[in-house]
């Protein structure tokens, strides 16, 4: 492809042309980064990319995905004693220690959402609405329903997709001014440059995702990727 280049401002017209990207390779182990390597995940994360997977299936997809990812992003959450009554006797078990918050990048995190809501029906959702600007790829904030008061273990950040970085980054440092101990992002593909992005500005995170894919397009897509994951999970084409 040639570069072409915008008339007023000079700048390459496609906001990921000539922007230097590492490979998977140089992404592959950095601390704190899960990458799900489960059969059944990759068996799920097929049908999900197949450009013939339509609304209905593919949000079911997105539901399945997101709750392998819940297991496994809530294998190390805090747990406090308590006590039990069984029909036989009793005994000392144990329940999640202090709440739970999950945060949809809205619109595409929704269906993650849903998926934290069915493994851990109690946790609290925050609705955060972050939109990516085509043209220079900038996330701008429309719309925040966090609340002011907070009480919570741990809160995962959700969208299924993790391209340049900057709507998760922006999300993270959302969730980090409202005092939250801990913080996790859980996301269903990743671009390399995404990734290293959000790895670098948010180290103190840990990240889940499903799939690490090759490159961005010129564009600023992931690819070979999925498409518009709010598109194919609400039929807005
Ligand atoms: C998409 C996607 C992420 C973001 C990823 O959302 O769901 O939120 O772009 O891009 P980034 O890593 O470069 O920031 P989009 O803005 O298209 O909104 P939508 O969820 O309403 O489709």
């Amino acid at each position: 492809m040639t570069e072409t280049t915008n008339q007023s401002t000079g700048r390459p017209s496609l906001p990921m042309q000539g922007v230097p990207q590492p490979g998977r390779d140089e992404v592959l182990h950095l601390p704190r980064v899960h990458i799900s390597n489960h059969p059944v995940m990759a068996h799920k994360m097929t049908a999900l990319r197949d450009k013939n997977t339509q609304p209905p299936e593919f949000y079911r997809l997105i539901k399945e995905i997101g709750a392998l990812l819940a297991y496994e992003a809530t294998a190390s959450l805090t747990l406090e004693t308590t006590v039990v009554e069984t029909p036989l006797r009793q005994m000392t078990g144990q329940r999640l220690a202090g709440g739970i918050g999950v945060t949809p990048i809205l619109r595409a995190g929704l269906g993650l959402a849903e998926s934290f809501r069915e493994v851990i029906p109690d946790v609290q959702i925050w609705h955060l609405g972050l939109r990516r600007d085509e043209h220079t790829l900038q996330a701008m904030e429309y719309y925040n329903q966090l609340p002011l008061q907070v009480n919570l273990q741990v809160c995962y950040a959700v969208d299924p997709m993790l391209a340049t970085g900057g709507s998760a980054i922006d999300a993270i440092n959302i969730l980090k001014h409202r005092g939250i101990p801990r913080l996790s992002y859980v996301g269903i593909i990743a671009a390399p440059y995404g990734l290293l992005k959000l790895s670098q500005t948010h180290p103190d995170i840990d990240i889940y995702i499903a799939a690490l894919d090759e490159t961005l397009n010129d564009r600023g897509f992931i690819v070979p990727g999925l498409g518009d994951a709010g598109d194919r999970q609400f039929g807005t084409f």
